[in-house]
């Protein structure tokens, strides 16, 4: 991320999001608030008839892959949540939340659900100067900042009101990729420092170039010179089978690890439109022992 600037690929993902909400037939996942997040630059694009018509899911628009990918993982995060509500879950942490609003959106049986917003502290203050703008921030959220390269998710925890010991929920959406795999690890690693047993988390995470094909390949390569060239370059990268060891040894056990082709199957397939996720990308939900 470059110093005193907030996340840009947060803000790109805030506005696939507003491009489903504003003009999918019937959208996965709705978020009325991408779009008051996003720039004037990304609103003028997604009203312009020009840009309306490129950022529609395309069979093979690498455009879709990237709709199908953020829309994916947020409607993943909150289906799993929900269930972890319903078990008991009292606290919901977004970790590297950026512009998802999840917190403007919860409905209000969920009050009695604590909110903690972790992010960096260039992307949060921004955010919380655009939620202070849309209305009263809930009181129920919590903003915690931290730069995960230079401290533990622990540490960042223990300083806010997050209760230690009941049962929680995290998802860490579109930030793996930008991490040192080691770094991902010790975020990994705090949650299950910090966290109750039975505490769940949902987070994607990419898998190596080379084990894509054709034009997978091609448009991640190129999605990765993108978002270097943002200052935000695609580092993080796991093999399956190793990522699933790492969890185990930490403490998790792996409940689900849906590939790109899992991910079309429960989410995009039946819909009939161009809409399909890429295989580049995993979700994985995974329950503390
Ligand atoms: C692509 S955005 C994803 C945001 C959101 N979870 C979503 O799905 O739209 C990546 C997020 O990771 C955060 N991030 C990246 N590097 C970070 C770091 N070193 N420390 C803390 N947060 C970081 C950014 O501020 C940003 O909010």
């Amino acid at each position: 991320m470059k110093a005193g600037q907030r996340s840009r690929t947060a803000e790109g993902a805030a506005a696939l999001r507003a491009s489903h909400t504003l003009y999918a037939e019937n959208p996965l996942f709705s978020d009325p608030y991408a779009i008051k997040f996003t720039s004037s630059g990304w609103r003028r694009i997604l009203k312009s008839r020009k840009w309306r018509h490129f950022l529609q899911p395309r069979a093979f628009s690498p455009v879709g892959l990237l709709i199908g990918q953020v829309i994916g993982r947020a409607r993943y995060a909150e289906d799993q949540l929900a269930a972890a509500i319903a078990q008991g879950a009292g606290q919901y942490v977004l970790v590297g939340a950026g512009l998802d609003s999840f917190s403007l959106r919860q409905s209000k049986a969920m009050s009695a659900l604590k909110i903690f917003e972790v992010d960096h502290p260039d992307s949060q203050q921004s955010k919380k100067e655009q939620m202070a703008l849309f209305g009263t921030i809930p009181s129920n959220v919590e903003f915690v900042s931290i730069n995960f390269e230079e401290e533990s998710l622990f540490e960042a925890l223990v300083r806010s009101s997050y209760q230690r010991e009941q049962v929680s929920f995290f998802s860490w959406l579109g930030t793996t990729h930008y991490l040192q795999p080691e770094t991902t690890l010790n975020t990994l690693r705090a949650i299950a420092k910090v966290a109750a047993a039975g505490s769940e988390v949902v987070f994607d995470y990419s898998i190596p170039y080379h084990k894509l094909s054709g034009a997978e390949r091609l448009g991640s390569m190129a999605l990765s010179r993108f978002t270097k060239y943002m200052s935000e370059p695609l580092i993080g990268q796991f093999e399956p089978e190793q990522l699933h060891a790492a969890l185990n040894d930490i403490g998790f056990d792996v409940l689900e690890d849906l590939s790109g082709a899992a991910q079309n199957q429960r989410y995009f397939d039946a819909r009939g439109d161009d809409l399909t996720t890429t295989a580049a990308t995993h979700l994985i939900h995974i329950r503390l022992r």
